[in-house]
This record gives structure tokens, sequence and C-alpha cells, in this order.
């Protein structure tokens, strides 16, 4: 759990070692954090590759952790089930694509696991308001997605008080994620707009001292 917070901080392991990923995973557990961040890229939704479902897979056996895999694809609705089987604990698809959003999502609780919805810097809260009952998480971008270690995108909070909102109003209990150029300071903003669930790529495995740095952003003492 993380120690005296409700709040989640979930390492991205786009900026781990790749070719140590197992121990990204566990310098993650050391800290006494639960959740680490998986960034899934297509190469054509994002000008990026990184990791397919073999390395989730390779990783589940030696991790503990909550895989909160974050899908960057063209056609998500076509990779979630290997990833379900994977073993992701939750899966999050873009509105951005054209595809059944509303199915896909529903896919992604059958094959049990918990299911996102996210939105690029430049995608209005709207767009995603008609599927907000039947999401455990949304996730908005604060860097537009593709690469780690960008600049956060200020202009994305007023967005997160209206997704804080629209939860609040509609009785619902979705967690709100930000990805992209978190740091303590960044992560302190968007807490205040709402946001109770912080990807960091960067700031936590750069950090010289990670544990400063995770207890920082979640406001918690573990020492
Ligand atoms: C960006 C990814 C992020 C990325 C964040 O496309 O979705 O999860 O790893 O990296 P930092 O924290 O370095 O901005
Ligand atoms: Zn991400």
């Amino acid at each position: 759990m993380d120690a005296s917070s409700d709040h989640i901080l979930a390492p991205s392991l786009l900026a781990a070692d790749h070719s140590a990923l197992a121990e990204g995973a566990r310098a993650v557990e050391q800290q006494g954090l639960s959740w680490l961040h998986i960034d899934i890229m297509d190469g054509h939704f994002v000008p990026n590759l990184t990791f397919g479902p073999g390395v989730v897979a390779a990783l589940r056996p030696k991790s503990t952790l909550f895989f909160d895999v974050h899908l960057m694809l063209d056609n998500p609705g076509a990779f979630v089930e290997a990833f379900a089987h994977a073993g992701a604990n939750l899966i999050s698809i873009h509105i951005e694509p054209e595809y059944d959003h509303a199915a896909t999502l529903e896919r992604i609780r059958e094959l049990g696991c918990r299911n996102g919805i996210v939105l690029n810097p430049d995608t209005p809260a709207e767009a995603v308001f008609p599927l907000l009952k039947s999401v455990d998480l949304v996730l908005a971008m604060t860097v537009q997605p593709g690469f780690g270690g960008q600049s956060f995108r200020e202009d994305v909070l007023p967005k997160l008080t209206a997704l804080a909102e629209f939860r609040k109003q509609n009785g619902l209990r979705y967690h709100l994620e930000v990805d992209g150029g978190v740091t303590v300071e960044t992560g302190r903003r968007c807490r205040e707009h709402g946001a109770d669930t912080f990807v960091a790529g960067t700031a936590f495995f750069k950090a010289p001292d990670r544990r400063a740095f995770a207890d920082a952003l979640l406001d918690r003492k573990t020492r």
C-alpha cells in the first residue's frame, strides 16, 4: 500500500533501464508503492514503439505490483485480450482513434481487468463524458503521448477540474490519473485540480533519492 496516502504513484517503466525491466519493477516495490505504469506504443497512434504482451507476461511472475497498462494503439480492441492474458490488472485505451470504445471497455472488464479511458492534451473532457459511468479510471495526458521526459502541459489543469466535477456530480468513483511531466510540483498542481493517481517516469527513475521523491509526491512520511 502507499502508506498514509489514498493517492497513488504509478512509476512508468518507460523511464527504467530497458535491459533490466524486472529490476525497475523491484525498485518501485522497494519504495512501498503498489502500481506500475506500463506504456504500450504501436508506432502509428504515437511515433514510438515500446513493449509487447510478451514483455508484460515475462514481468508478471517477477512482480506483485498492480500493472496499469496504457495502450497507445490505433486498434486497441485487437490487443486487450493479449494484455489481459499477459497479466495486466488495468488496461486503458485512448478515445481519439475510431473504434467501438464502449464495447472495448466492456470487453476489458469481461477479461477480468479494470478499465480506463485516456484523453490526449487537446481532447476536451466532454469527449469521454458518455463513457464515464462504465470506467474505473480516466487518464488525462499532460503531454502529447509518445515519449518520456517532456514538459508538463499546464493547459490541461482545467480539464482535470471538469473530470473531477463530473465524478462528483454523478456520484462516480473512477480514479483520475495524470501522465506526462509529473514532478513533485506539477503533481501538486494536478492534485489541487482533483487528480488522485500520478504517473511519473523520469521524475521517479532518475531521482537521486526515489524514496524522497515518492514521499514528497504522495505527501507521506515513511522515514
Ligand atoms: C508518454 C507516456 C508516459 C511517460 C511519462 O507517452 O504515456 O507514461 O512514460 O514519462 P515522464 O514522466 O518522463 O513524462
Ligand atoms: Zn503512459
